[in-house]
Order: structure tokens, then C-alpha cells, then sequence
């Protein structure tokens, strides 16, 4: 084991999108670089954490001392996090793509009539995860990127997802969080609303880190 503060503990984190396949060669994404997620692995790793990353595909590097699984749907995504368990603190910082479609096996033609995909919901990994009665973590941190009403939505959020803190960012138009390099958070639990000056993803991402120290010492 390392030293730092959260040494001996295990941490996991999803971050970036999921692709959903529709075909062997298309598939639907949302929008997410994994700065965000990406950096708050590297936080808790210098904090002593033993850290695992679970990343749907993304162009930022494996950030150093940190265990990385790739993966692409939600799907596969939920079950790394599954392998990984147990853990002390779990952070969603991916976007998942609430459905995957029933795929095709071959590529789809375009043939003059217009597809027709069948969506199929995708399991809600934090959800599942902070439900969990057996080998909860101690700390589930869910993400909420809304573009309207951020703080009733992050408040039903909580209640709804089950986990001990929602971050919420505002992506609505004229903001530039999704992709950027900086972040504007609010952090929503039991006892209230917490707003966050505006600053870099690394920076926010040592402040909750900070956070999270305060709740196992
Ligand atoms: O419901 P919504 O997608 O807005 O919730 C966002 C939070 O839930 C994020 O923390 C995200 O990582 C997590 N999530 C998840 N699995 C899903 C959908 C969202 O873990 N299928």
C-alpha cells in the first residue's frame, strides 16, 4: 500500500461516453472528452487511492498509477465496474448512452427506405451500484449534466439514484464544459447545495478528492 491520505483504500471511476453500436461500423455516442473523469482517477491516485479507471472511449492518455479497462457500450462498462468491486468510493462521471439499439449484423444499406432502430434501455450502473444493499461502497458520487432547472434536477437525482453526492454542471448553450478544460459545479447532498467558483477540471477534481479525505478520516 502507498501513503496519502486515502491510502488502502479502492476507488473506481467511469468516465468518457459510451458507443452503442447500431451496425459493425456505426454507432451512437454522447458528448464527453473524460477530462473530468480522467482527473479525478489521477487525484485520488495521488492521494494513496488504489484507483480503477473504467473509460468508454476517449482521446486523453491513461493518466499514470492507475488501473485503466477500456471499454465501449454501457453494457461492458457495468460489468467492469462489477469486476471491480469492492470498493470504498465509486465516482460516474461517464456519460452513458441510456439505450442501446438492437444491432444489425451486417451494414445497413441505404436502400431508399429509411431504418428503423429499436432501442433498448441500458442498465443505469450508478443506480445499480448505490442500490446495492451487499458491498455498497461507502461513497457513491454520481454526475448530473443538465441544461435546465440544475438544482431540482440534481435534488430528484440524489433521491433517485440512491448515491451520497450528485456534482452538477449546467451544459446548456453557451456553455463550454463538455470538451473544455474547465468546470462549473454545484455539489448536492443530504444537507444542501454547494456551489463551485468556476475552475479547471484538475482543480475540481483535488477539491473533491479533499472531500472525500474528510469522509474516511
Ligand atoms: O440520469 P443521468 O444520466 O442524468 O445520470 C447521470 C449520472 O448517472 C452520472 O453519474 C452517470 O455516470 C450515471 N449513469 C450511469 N449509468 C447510466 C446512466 C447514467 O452510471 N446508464
Amino acid at each position: 500500500a502507498g501513503s496519502g491520505a486515502l491510502a488502502g483504500r479502492h476507488a473506481i471511476v467511469t468516465s468518457g461516453p459510451t458507443h452503442e453500436a447500431i451496425d459493425p461500423v456505426r454507432y451512437i455516442a454522447n458528448r464527453s472528452s473524460g477530462r473530468q473523469g480522467h482527473a479525478i482517477a489521477q487525484a485520488l491516485a495521488a492521494a494513496g487511492a488504489r484507483v480503477t479507471l473504467v473509460t468508454g472511449p476517449v482521446s486523453v492518455a491513461d493518466p499514470s498509477g492507475v488501473s485503466c479497462v477500456h471499454v465501449e457500450s454501457a453494457r461492458a462498462m457495468h460489468a467492469a465496474v462489477e469486476a471491480a468491486l469492492p470498493a470504498d468510493i465509486a465516482v460516474f462521471c461517464a456519460a452513458v448512452a441510456d439505450w442501446h439499439v438492437v444491432t444489425s449484423e451486417h451494414k445497413i444499406k441505404k436502400s431508399g427506405i429509411l431504418p428503423q432502430f429499436s432501442l433498448v434501455e441500458n442498465p443505469d450502473i450508478l443506480s445499480d451500484i448505490a442500490h446495492r444493499t451487499e458491498g455498497r461502497p461507502t461513497l457513491v458520487i454520481g454526475f448530473a449534466a443538465e441544461t435546465e432547472h440544475l438544482l431540482d434536477n440534481a435534488t430528484a437525482k440524489l433521491a433517485r439514484k440512491g448515491c451520497d453526492w450528485i456534482i452538477a454542471n449546467d451544459v446548456g448553450a453557451g456553455s463550454d464544459v463538455m470538451g473544455g478544460e474547465a468546470n462549473e459545479v454545484v455539489l448536492v447532498d443530504k444537507n444542501g447545495a454547494e456551489h463551485w467558483a468556476r475552475a479547471s477540471k484538475t482543480a475540481i477534481a483535488d477539491r473533491l478528492v479533499s472531500r472525500m479525505i474528510e469522509v474516511f478520516s
